[in-house]
């Protein structure tokens, strides 16, 4: 975030000569509108239901091109707002999706228009709202949206308190600037309040209020060549998982990248590239992701695998140039975690954790081409 020490050093001096009120943003706040492409942001949740079984995403953001159209002397702006729905059993994911225009759109942090980057001192603020698909609301208290009629589907809820990754809205990533494209956790698992969804089409109408909910945001000016995300919960011992892993980069250059995060009643452990190593093997094709990862003081030994036949393919992600269909994702992952702590000689295991219905996505050069 390169603006942040800028937009930083602007807003205390306006404090001091006293001119405007500010207040801090939160790194899951909006993003100053860019004046030229290539820039994405995105916000994704996702919500499971502990009584049915279901699992429902919520997308939606915006994608500035590369490269001025020809023909209008200027960088293409999409918006899009996508909700995805899973049984929790192997029937494949369904996808709906919208596409407002730039008009429609209005993106507002503590109630005004975005004029400064968000930092990392306090809560959230914000809304995306577009005319005739819905918004999406957060405040440190809750989160509540209303998307109507997106491709028939109507999905209305109230989310609760974040449970953040870090104190001080720290992320994956942690306090490093180094990366073109971010990945912000906005919570690892609140507490799901209410939802009503009801498809249209199918007459089909589904509610809960016993679940659990992931938040988070992914902002830069590139997307990765190959990434592998995912994140699962265990609402009964409330441990967590939220990884992201790949490659960023473009044809001439390229740079692993791991950011991995794993909580549980005993542990708090974060591992990205300046403190630890990671050996991974993704086997794609069979829907089967198992990495080490190995700091000074921890192990964390994972598979991650789901029937290959779950993925949905197609799914539109936020791409360079557009959302397209650049990855595959599945809401019925089964996670397996070995946690080792170093003793003198060796590392020593400490605990194994098991998630079910987690999320896993393969994207980029991860996709099967089978
Ligand atoms: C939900 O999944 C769990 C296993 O993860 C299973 O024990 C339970 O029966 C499932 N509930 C429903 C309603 O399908
Ligand atoms: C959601 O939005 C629709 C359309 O604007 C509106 O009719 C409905 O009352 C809203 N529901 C809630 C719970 O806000």
């Amino acid at each position: 975030m390169k603006g942040n020490k800028t937009s930083l050093g602007i807003c205390a001096l306006f404090i001091i000569i006293g001119l405007f009120r500010f207040t801090y943003a939160n790194p899951y706040n909006p993003h100053v509108s860019p004046t030229k492409g290539p820039f994405v942001e995105g916000w994704y949740s996702r919500i499971l239901d502990f009584e049915s079984n279901h699992s429902f995403g919520i997308l939606f953001g915006r994608v500035m091109s590369r490269d001025k159209d020809p023909f209008f002397g200027r960088y293409a702006l999409n918006n899009v707002v996508s909700l995805f729905h899973s049984r929790g059993d192997d029937s494949s994911m369904e996808v709906f999706r919208g596409s407002p225009s730039s008009d429609d759109v209005k993106v507002t942090s503590q109630g005004k228009l975005v004029t400064m980057e968000p930092d990392f001192k306090s809560s959230a603020s914000f809304e995306w709202e577009a005319k005739s698909y819905g918004f999406f609301q957060v405040d440190e208290q809750e989160t509540r949206f209303n998307f109507t009629n997106i491709n028939g589907v109507s999905f209305i809820g109230i989310l609760g308190a974040p449970n953040p990754w870090g104190p001080y809205g720290e992320g994956p990533e942690g306090w490093t600037d180094e990366y073109p494209l971010h990945w912000y956790v906005y919570s690892l698992g609140s507490e799901l309040i209410n939802y009503n969804w009801v498809n249209e089409q199918t007459g089909e109408m589904l509610r809960g209020r016993q679940g659990v909910v992931f938040q988070q945001k992914v902002w830069g000016t590139t997307f990765p060549l190959a990434w592998v995300w995912a994140q699962g919960f265990h609402w009964a011992s409330r441990a967590s998982f939220a990884l992201s892993l790949g490659v960023l980069g473009t044809a001439g250059f390229s740079k692993p990248i791991h950011l991995i995060g794993y909580r549980s009643s005993a542990i708090t452990l974060n591992f990205r590239p300046s403190n630890s190593r990671l050996r991974k093997n993704i086997n794609e094709c069979s829907g089967v992701v198992s990495a080490t990862v190995t700091s000074h003081t921890h192990q964390l030994e994972f598979e991650i695998n789901a029937p290959p036949s779950s993925f949905q393919a197609g799914l539109l992600r936020l791409n360079e140039n557009d959302f397209s269909p650049v990855c595959v994702e599945t809401y019925i992952a089964s996670a397996f975690f070995h946690v080792y702590k170093r003793t003198q000689q060796r590392y020593e295991l400490i605990e194994s954790g098991e998630f079910h219905l987690a999320a896993l996505e393969l994207g980029g050069l991860y996709v099967c081409q089978e």
